[in-house]
């Protein structure tokens, strides 16, 4: 037998615990030229939450007693698969339950680069390649140029600040209390932080920390957040609109609505979304980049791993409670 999480209610606001069913199933057996997999890491994602209600996002809502949809990292335990052998770690979407079997599809043996394999679905996995494309594509910051990340010491956040570091632009980052803060200016290098625990007016906070203005607005967080930074965006500013930590427990019509938009006919501004997805043709390239800036001790990450399978659901909803410090993942002991 293995055990599994399964969507049990479409949570009403934060989710809770009884939300999730844990089931005890049958393990599966091996398919006919495909694997099986045990999983060792599986993540908790932000962008899950969207699939738990009713309403199509970008993708599908989960089915009620549907597994909860999740990447994942574990050992090929037998195969029939030409391409993977039993042994090999892979990384897959096989959310969140103990073994997998697959035909093959959608999986990948995680490169042998001397980094942890967990990092194959964190800095090298959706969240690195999200930084990556949504800083350099939408963001596209030049030398000199002030940036402004929100979650900044988060998975996405404090990899997209460090990029456009690495761009040599001017980086500030929005983070949860002092130690994520004192993490981004002491060890990542960040010019400046702001703890919006401790703030009560951003744009002021914003302002102090960029006396010249901000010239890209990399948001995770929502668009109270957006419309406290508008007003100080600079002439041909960009904004990426990344995530909505703020807002999704909650309907859209209810999340709040952006006020200051007179900016973007005064500075000439662009806002644009995105989904990693869409670049699945650059992840080589992006790879090589992400990999060689590690290496280089030019891009730093952290990984909060919580240890067992069973407290799936609470390391998730920590992620809406700033409970997580770094890429939060789920170690099955
Ligand atoms: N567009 C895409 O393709 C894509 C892909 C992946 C992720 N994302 C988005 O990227 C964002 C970050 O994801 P992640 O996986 O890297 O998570 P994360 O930043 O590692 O963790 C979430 C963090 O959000 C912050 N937070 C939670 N509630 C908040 C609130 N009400 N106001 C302000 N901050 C709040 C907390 O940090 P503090 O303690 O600092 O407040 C928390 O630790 C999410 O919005 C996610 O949906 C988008």
């Amino acid at each position: 037998m293995h055990r599994r999480f399964v969507l049990a209610r479409r949570p009403d606001g934060l989710p809770q615990v009884d939300d999730f069913r844990l089931e005890s199933v049958p393990l599966p057996t091996l398919p006919a030229g495909g694997l099986l997999v045990r999983n060792r890491f599986v993540s908790v994602d932000p962008g899950t939450r969207g699939r738990l209600g009713d309403r199509e996002t970008y993708a599908q809502p989960l089915a009620l007693g549907e597994v909860i949809q999740a990447a994942t990292v574990g050992t090929v335990e037998a195969s029939e698969h030409p391409k993977f052998k039993a042994g090999d770690w892979v990384a897959a979407a096989f959310g969140w339950q103990e073994w997998a079997a697959s035909d093959g599809r959608g999986i990948r043996v995680v490169p042998d680069n001397g980094l942890a394999p967990s990092t194959a679905i964190g800095v090298l996995g959706i969240p690195g390649l999200t930084a990556y494309f949504g800083m350099l594509d939408i963001g596209a910051p030049q030398p000199g140029e002030t940036v402004l990340v929100t979650s900044a010491a988060g998975a996405v956040g404090s990899a997209a600040g460090q990029i456009a570091m690495i761009r040599g632009a001017r980086v500030v980052g929005v983070a949860g209390g002092p130690a994520k803060c004192a993490w981004l200016t002491g060890t990542l290098g960040f010019a400046g932080a702001i703890d919006h625990r401790a703030v009560s007016d951003m744009t002021a906070a914003v302002a102090a920390a960029c006396p010249e203005g901000v010239d890209v607005l990399f948001d995770n967080v929502g668009n109270a957040m957006i419309d406290s930074v508008l007003p100080l965006m600079k002439r041909g500013g960009r904004i990426v609109v990344c995530g909505q930590m703020a807002d999704y427990n909650r309907p859209a019509e209810q999340a709040p609505g952006l006020r200051n938009t007179r900016a973007f006919i005064g500075q000439r501004l662009t806002m644009r979304g995105l989904v990693a997805f869409d670049h699945v043709r650059q992840y080589p390239q992006a790879w090589a980049d992400l990999t060689g800036w590690i290496r280089a001790g030019r891009l730093k990450y952290r990984e909060d791993v919580v240890e067992g399978f069973e407290h799936l659901p609470q390391a998730f909803i920590g992620l809406f409670t700033g409970d997580n410090f770094g890429r939060r993942l789920v170690h099955l002991r």
